[in-house]
């Protein structure tokens, strides 16, 4: 018989899930205009925006999507360039996370304003951000509205890790890159905590408990 203790609170339907990740969309703001490719001119404005509700979704292609609302000014970035970039911050740029999930690129230089650093994407049309361990340079698949929201699938063309991040096997370090994470409701950003056991392997003990 169930543990007549145990009690949920409903707290309604809310966007809370637990935790969510922190990433900067990266993109380009302007597309160049025939004067500037005659001159060689770039006057492409990167801008970063914050965006927590994201997640992979292919592993073949290997892809994943972020949902943004049709009134950001990175929006309309992606659907012109067809390309961003995700910026995975650890916790030492969590105020320019914030400063980037604040303030609209339509009317500021919010890398600038900030000190960080935009380069050329390798392989797509989207500025990533230096100073971040981890980027991944996306080309955009498919978007679909959802209610306030569209949701922009991308294709992963590249990750990029710090050599600094890496173990001496060549694997990334999660204690080293101190990645951030995201607490809706509370509206805090948090560390990533410590490692607890192995995935795909943990769970095995319970299937060996059940044969004894
Ligand atoms: C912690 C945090 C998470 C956010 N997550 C998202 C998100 O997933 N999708 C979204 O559309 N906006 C999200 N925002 C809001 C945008 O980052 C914000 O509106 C930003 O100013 C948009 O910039 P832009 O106009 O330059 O594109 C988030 C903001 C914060 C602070």
């Amino acid at each position: 018989m169930a543990d007549q203790s145990i009690k949920f609170k409903s707290i309604g339907p809310q966007n809370f899930v637990l935790p969510c990740p922190i990433f900067l969309v990266g993109t380009y703001s302007h597309s160049k205009s025939e004067k500037q490719e005659s001159t060689g001119e770039d006057l492409r404005k990167p801008n970063i925006m914050a965006a927590a509700w994201a997640t992979l979704c292919s592993a073949q292609p290997p892809a994943m999507l972020v949902a943004i609302r049709q009134a950001r000014h990175t929006h309309k970035s992606i659907l012109e360039h067809k390309a961003f970039t995700i910026n995975i911050p650890d916790t030492s740029l969590l105020a320019e996370v914030d400063y980037a999930g604040i303030f609209s690129g339509e009317h500021e230089d919010k890398i600038a304003q900030c000190g960080l650093h935009a380069e050329t994407g390798e392989h797509v049309d989207a500025p990533y951000i230096k100073e971040c361990p981890v980027v991944l340079e996306m080309k955009l698949m498919q978007h679909h509205d959802v209610g306030t929201h569209t949701l922009f699938i991308g294709e992963i063309m590249d990750v990029k890790i710090k050599e600094s991040c890496l173990d001496e096997a060549g694997m990334p370090n999660p204690t080293i890159m101190d990645i951030a994470c995201y607490i809706p409701l509370l509206r805090e950003y948090w560390g990533l905590g410590s490692f607890k056991a192995k995935a795909f392997g943990v769970g095995k003990t319970i299937a060996s408990q059940k044969i004894k």
